[in-house]
């Protein structure tokens, strides 16, 4: 395998880079009247205008040749194929599998489809009041306890979805931090609540620690000691169904999804429980199939019209050829609060990495630094740092054209706030567009310098009518596309995520030290420092030594 940067299309964008690199953004809307028609393009009801980056025709013609060099289509059939690309742990990615309802038979589908029928039944039981608490009161409150792929998918859809949403309250639980669960349970009552324990392995810290504190409540509330309640108020789901019932958790309430299914890829499985019994599945089936017909999409439209694939390049040119190394996300739609937190694992996890899947060290720089905020309130914290700030951050910005609350003209102003921004970040302001013809005093000069916008910063705009299930599904798998792409380029595995381990390990060996009053020496001076400060429980000692 040639590593990508060695290769001709790499290095002929690489010379092009240099040729092009003082192109204006701006300037290129006069030369070409139709800018905007030529690098726009919709698919599955979102529409993606990248007419504002700085990029020509002959850049989008030299990545999309990179794209085939680097065998985008063979390895996009070969995921949807099922083949092992996840090579360190030996598995397939078939996230994909999960909302096609067209597909053949196949051991997967199969799966897929029986889990399925099994989640209607339990909405369908939910909702209608079939299932009930130890006592028989219906249940009106869900808690997933999940952490990472296990939260923040469901919890980001829940939260953008929220105009269909029905009467059952939805709780989400991550952190390890006992605040989290405590704050949660305070103002929950044990008879109508209903835990699902989310997690593909069952065995991560975090959670089981929660799911362990969910389930002494829950008994410790029970004055009935003859009841056997955990049957009644807690569901698991995981790939892990052993451990689930080790846990204590029913048979009969274990969902199940499969090793061929990365977590943070798994909100569309069974792990999208709490989406379905928020929206019901009528809704779920929706979202299921916005990103079905977004998968279609990037399975046969051709690379220089595929949305996934224009998505994926545009970054790979902002990253490798322009040099940034951090990519904003600012959805200008309040109910997508959760997006660029879900975005970040998605895009970190899967390609923060910096070695090729033959093993070599890269030379070349992978995912950037994904964050974000909703517009407008964003434009009031950072976008400052955007305008006049020294870090080059390529943006995407995401509006729907209508909103579900139409109050006033807000949504109007809105959208003028969205495009202002890009309008901004794109054209500037120089300081010659700043002094006025009598503006030739020192102090004026400061001041311009002060208030000059470079501009010429890269930004999407990502636009569909409304946040519908169908739309956020055609839009999450529009951006899991792009991680596959782009990891596909920069030959990396994007579906392991070996860095957490670490961390992991080193806090189960500390644990037993901060418990038993001793700091080894084999430590290093930092980690022994602190140690000693948690066991004496006392800054003072310390602070002004
Ligand atoms: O943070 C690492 C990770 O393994 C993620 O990839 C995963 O989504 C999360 O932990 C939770 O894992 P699990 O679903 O097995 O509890």
């Amino acid at each position: 395998m040639t590593k990508i940067d060695q290769t001709a299309e790499w290095k002929n964008l690489a010379d092009h880079h240099r040729k092009i690199k003082d192109l204006e953004i701006a300037k290129q809307f006069q030369q070409d009247p139709k800018r905007f028609q030529n690098f726009s393009l919709a698919a599955a009801n979102i529409f993606l205008d990248y007419s504002k980056n700085h990029v020509t025709a002959e850049t989008m013609n030299l990545l999309d040749t990179l794209a085939q060099a680097a065998g985008v289509k063979e390895r996009r059939d070969q995921m949807f194929g099922g083949e092992k690309i996840n090579i360190t742990e030996k598995r397939a990615v078939l996230h994909t599998t999960l909302r096609n309802f067209d597909q053949e038979n196949s051991p997967e589908a199969d799966l897929v489809r029986r889990e399925l029928k099994k989640i209607e039944v339990l909405v369908h039981n939910i909702h209608g009041g079939k299932w009930r608490g130890y006592s028989g009161k219906r249940v009106t409150d869900i808690v997933n306890i999940g952490i990472g792929g296990s939260h923040l998918g469901p919890a980001m859809v829940v939260a953008a979805l929220k105009p269909y949403a029905t009467e059952l309250k939805i709780h989400f639980v991550s952190n390890l931090d006992p605040t989290d669960i405590a704050d949660t349970l305070r103002h929950l009552n044990h008879e109508t609540t209903l835990f699902i324990i989310a997690s593909k392995t069952f065995t991560t810290q975090e959670t089981l620690a929660n799911a362990m504190v969910a389930k002494n409540w829950l008994l410790g509330n029970i004055s009935t000691k003859s009841e056997t309640p955990l049957g009644k108020h807690f569901i698991g789901i995981t790939a892990n169904s052993e451990k689930a019932r080790a846990f204590g958790i029913a048979e009969e309430n274990v969902y199940s999804f499969w090793d061929w299914v990365g977590g943070r890829f798994s909100l569309w499985s069974a792990l999208g429980i709490s989406i379905a019994l928020s929206l019901g599945m009528k809704n779920f089936y929706e979202l299921l199939s916005g990103a079905q017909e977004m998968d279609q999409h990037f399975r046969t439209a051709p690379t220089e019209k595929n949305l996934p694939i224009i998505l994926a390049l545009l970054g790979i040119w902002n990253i490798n050829f322009l040099g940034a190394t951090s990519q904003a996300i600012i959805p200008y739609d309040q109910y997508l609060h959760l997006l660029p937190a879900y975005l970040q694992q998605l895009e970190m996890e899967s390609n923060g990495k910096s070695v090729n899947t033959m093993g070599d060290n890269l030379s070349y720089k992978t995912a950037p630094v994904i964050w974000g905020a909703p517009g407008t309130n964003s434009q009031h914290s950072f976008h400052q740092l955007l305008m006049q700030g020294t870090t080059l951050v390529p943006m995407d910005f995401i509006i729907p054209l209508g909103s579900h609350n139409p109050i006033a003209d807000h949504h109007l102003v809105l959208y003028a706030n969205c495009l202002a921004q890009s309008q901004a970040l794109m054209v500037g302001r120089r300081q010659n567009e700043i002094l006025q013809s009598s503006a030739d005093k020192n102090e004026e000069r400061l001041l311009a310098k002060h208030q000059q916008i470079m501009g010429n910063i890269p930004t999407n705009t990502l636009v569909m009518d409304k946040v519908t299930p169908r739309s956020l599904g055609a839009l999450i798998a529009l951006y899991e596309h792009k991680v596959f792409i782009q990891g596909t380029i920069w030959q990396i595995n994007s579906f392991d995520q070996w860095g957490v381990e670490l961390g992991k390990k080193l806090t189960q060996g500390l644990i037993p030290i901060l418990q038993n009053d001793e700091s080894p020496e084999e430590l290093d001076g930092s980690t022994r420092g602190l140690i000693d400060l948690y066991q004496k429980q006392n800054i003072s000692l310390l602070v002004n030594k």
